[in-house]
């Protein structure tokens, strides 16, 4: 890739963190957006066209990778939220086109995919148009990772002191909820994903998973389930005004520390009450989802709690404790489930765990499982039916090597197999989610 190639993805990114950080018509986005045009049409005396495209998860400029991929990670968060998959200029392009095209991408109330791409169209924008991705191409891993997308966008907003729109957030959760029904385990199966550099933001979507997976066991009505999902992907947003070393604190926080956190709940809902578009009840799970069954917990609180905030109260403890936290080592579903059937009545309303126990079934998806011939594997679909008997993935021969072609039983078929008990991944060295990632990739 040439110099001048790298400098027009370098000015792109850079038009689009000017035109977040100051209003349309400031004059840096004018220079912002002059600069990028210079180098365009230094590379249109020798081209007649320009893809900026994403395939897969990378950045492809003129068809070829890109290197550096993280150098252009505004383009591509912006591109990917937008569910856009190539923006083509072509020769002939002008600099208010330019200009224009960057007010309409970066628009607070723009449309997303299709929409956006008759947005450009219908302003006489000739010169550069996008490309939306098509709505079945999406595999569940990409919209999983435009979960965690959104969820950076929104907490990037806030810090910045702006009010974060609804729509992304509203149509995120919609596709999460299709894939959801579609396909509960693996969606479930993301949930083993734990980034622990960027806690909030996975534990954000893991929740909201969760959440839509209990809400469809339950058999909720789309309007509920909707504010379900988008009140747990919110519900921690409140954190962004509690200081990052005090949220990344390994070990015992002060009292004084302590208090600061406590006050995410009311923080988060302040913030969604002032944002248009979502749903009422997401303000109510976001406020409540650290009330306690008992009203023990935080913000001090004597009202009915909500039933959607209990869904999101026992899902946000779940993911949260099979996470490697600073201060905890992360517990296997099977741990997780027992410690909130023990908390069900106190901190839990107990209908809910026992709802949530008997969605998520006796070895959740992602637990690791020794089997009676001492093969071990990952269970990779639950069994409503037969509650002992998932199917399994087995990864481990009985002498503990690795299987070189990893197989599917299903142990309802084989009743000569059985569970014998869950294993600690950390015991094999074994990471759940990178299973989940690799399988959904390989769709
Ligand atoms: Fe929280
Ligand atoms: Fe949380």
């Amino acid at each position: 890739m040439g110099i001048d190639t790298k400098m027009i993805l370098k000015s792109l990114n850079a038009n689009l963190q000017t035109n977040k950080l100051y209003p349309q018509g400031h004059p840096s986005v004018a220079i912002s957006a002059k600069n990028t045009f210079k180098h365009l049409d230094e590379y249109f005396k020798e081209n007649d066209k320009l893809v900026v495209g994403i395939v897969g998860e990378a950045l492809v400029f003129a068809d070829l990778p890109v290197d550096n991929q993280e150098d252009y990670s505004d383009l591509t968060g912006h591109m990917n939220s937008k569910l856009i998959e190539a923006i083509i200029f072509e020769d002939g392009v002008v600099e208010k086109e330019l200009l224009s095209f960057l007010d309409i991408l970066c628009a607070e109330d723009a449309g997303l995919g299709e929409e956006l791409v008759e947005e450009v169209q219908s302003k006489g924008i000739t010169h550069i148009t996008l490309k939306s991705i098509p709505k079945s191409k999406r595999n569940t891993l990409e919209v999983y990772n435009d979960a965690v997308d959104v969820v950076k966008n929104v907490m990037d907003d806030i810090r910045m002191g702006k009010i974060p729109k609804a729509e992304e957030a509203n149509h995120i959760v919609d596709e999460m909820t299709d894939l959801v029904f579609s396909d509960t385990n693996a969606m479930v199966g993301l949930t083993m994903i734990k980034d622990y550099d960027n806690y909030l933001y996975n534990h954000s979507v893991n929740t909201t998973i969760l959440a839509i997976a209990l809400g469809k066991f339950l058999k909720l009505d789309k309007k509920d389930i909707r504010a379900l999902g988008v009140g747990s992907l919110l519900h921690d947003v409140g954190k962004t005004g509690v200081s990052e070393h005090i949220i990344k604190k390994p070990g015992g926080l002060s009292t004084d520390e302590w208090e600061k956190v406590k006050e995410h709940p009311v923080l988060g809902s302040k913030i969604t009450e002032r944002m248009e578009g979502l749903e009422e009840a997401v303000g109510r799970i976001v406020l409540e989802h650290h009330v306690r069954h008992d009203h023990t917990g935080y913000p001090k609180s004597e009202a009915k709690i909500h039933p959607l905030s209990m869904i999101v109260s026992v899902v946000d403890v779940y993911d949260a404790l099979t996470t490697l936290r600073a201060y905890q080592r992360p517990y296997h579903p099977v741990e997780a489930m027992k410690i909130l059937k023990d908390l069900a009545g106190k901190h839990f309303d107990p209908e809910t765990v026992t709802a949530f126990e008997n969605m998520i079934g006796l070895y959740p998806v992602g637990t690791l499982v020794r089997l009676s011939t001492n093969e071990v594997g990952i269970v990779t679909k639950i069994n409503h039916e037969v509650s002992d008997c998932p199917t399994v993935m087995v990864l481990y021969d009985s002498e503990v090597n690795e299987v070189p072609e990893p197989f599917e039983v299903d142990l309802a078929e084989k009743r000569d197999l059985s569970i014998v008990a869950a294993v600690d991944p950390l015991s094999r060295n074994m990471d759940p989610g990178a299973f989940f990632e690799k399988e959904a990739g390989n769709v």
